[in-house]
């Protein structure tokens, strides 16, 4: 709040400006972070992270010793380790640090964020984007790399874990269809990691995957064979906006890519169209932050980084809400929502 005076604006004891020590913490916070991001990066890429999971105790001379790498360098990346809290002393060593080993290292928990470093580093987030900042060339998934494809299954991987089954039994009737045995479709499938959970999750099934990006089908086929799968899943290489199944589903789920939808409309109209009457469509997705406050969040933050990789690809992320808007103008009802962390959140609702 500010009181407006003859020699100009005062601010009040509640609104006065932060000073310059205040201001300061939070631009340093900046490089710590980016700090502790490249060394969790090295940490994870090197080993070392995994190494320190399966040998607790270990001293920097045993890692560099294990790997064969510099104990000099070695013995820097563990007191850099130490300072992000990302591993603790434990006698003359190392362990990680609580939890850590979950967040980091678990694919399989619904928590693992390990992936997200890797996606963060790559050159189709940052990189390409300040090489094309006066162009603002777009580009789309077959300009990526095969790096890049498994990197995005990764940060994929925990969102599926949460979407099957734990957030499909929070979207009301739908377990039951599930567990009765039905078709459902895996829109914008990726590289099959979803298609694999939903086939294995619910054996009555039958499973169809349709994406865009042939890249991505292909490495979804070989998945699908690695596990002896194929003949329960079907794969369709569409766009969604063109996309017609040849039998109707009970059930489409589409996770983190529907705001990546050239037309969202179409798409929409499209799963529509694919699904039975009464029938489900479940939009999983990061719920981009709708306030200033939200967006200076964590969480926040780290979604407009997501956003540098999307503008590259003609989107953005979008606000929770703008799928119930969707999903009402295309005549869904019965349309709810769940929060599943503050980087997850469904939107679903049914075909009448
Ligand atoms: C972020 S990835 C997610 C893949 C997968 N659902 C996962 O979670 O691992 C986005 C995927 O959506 C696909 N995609 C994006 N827009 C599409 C569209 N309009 N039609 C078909 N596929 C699309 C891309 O090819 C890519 O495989």
């Amino acid at each position: 709040m500010t009181l407006t005076s003859q020699t100009g604006t005062i601010p009040t004891q509640a609104g006065a400006a932060p000073t310059l020590a205040e201001t300061a913490p939070k631009v340093l916070s900046l490089l710590a972070g980016y700090v502790g991001h490249r060394t969790v990066s090295i940490g994870l890429r090197t080993g070392l992270i995994r190494a320190l999971a399966d040998r607790p105790g270990s001293t920097a001379d045993d890692l560099a010793d294990a790997f064969d790498l510099d104990h000099f360098y070695v013995s820097v990346w563990c007191r850099a380790a130490l300072a992000a809290s990302v591993i603790e002393r434990d006698g003359a060593g190392y362990r990680l640090g609580d939890h850590i080993a979950t967040l980091l290292l678990d694919t399989t928990s619904p928590a693992f964020v390990g992936g997200v470093f890797g996606v963060l580093e790559a050159p189709e987030v940052f990189g390409r984007f300040e090489e094309a900042f006066a162009t603002g060339e777009r580009m789309w998934w077959d300009d990526t790399s095969p790096e890049w494809i498994a990197a995005v299954s990764g940060t994929g991987t925990p969102f599926y874990t949460r979407l099957i089954p734990g957030g499909l039994d929070r979207v009301p009737g739908v377990a039951e269809a599930l567990a009765a045995g039905c078709r459902i479709a895996d829109t914008a499938c990726g590289a099959g990691l979803g298609l694999v959970r939903l086939a294995t999750t619910y054996p009555a099934c039958t499973v169809v995957g349709v994406d865009g990006d042939q890249h991505s089908i292909d490495r979804a086929r070989a998945r699908l064979a690695d596990v002896g799968l194929s003949d329960r899943v079907e794969l369709i290489c569409s766009a969604l906006e063109d996309m017609e199944l040849d039998a109707p589903a009970r059930v489409v789920v589409n996770n983190i890519s529907m705001h990546e939808c050239r037309d969202i409309d179409r798409v929409t109209d499209n799963v529509f169209a694919a699904l039975e009457p009464g029938g489900w469509f479940v939009i999983s997705d990061f719920p981009f932050p709708d306030t200033d406050e939200t967006l200076r969040s964590v969480p926040g933050r780290i979604m407009t980084g997501i956003q540098f990789f999307e503008a590259q690809i003609d989107d953005q992320l979008l606000p929770r809400t703008a799928y119930d808007d969707l999903l009402t103008r295309h005549g869904f009802t019965d349309i709810g929502s769940v929060q599943l962390t503050p980087m997850h959140a469904l939107t679903y609702g049914r075909r009448p």
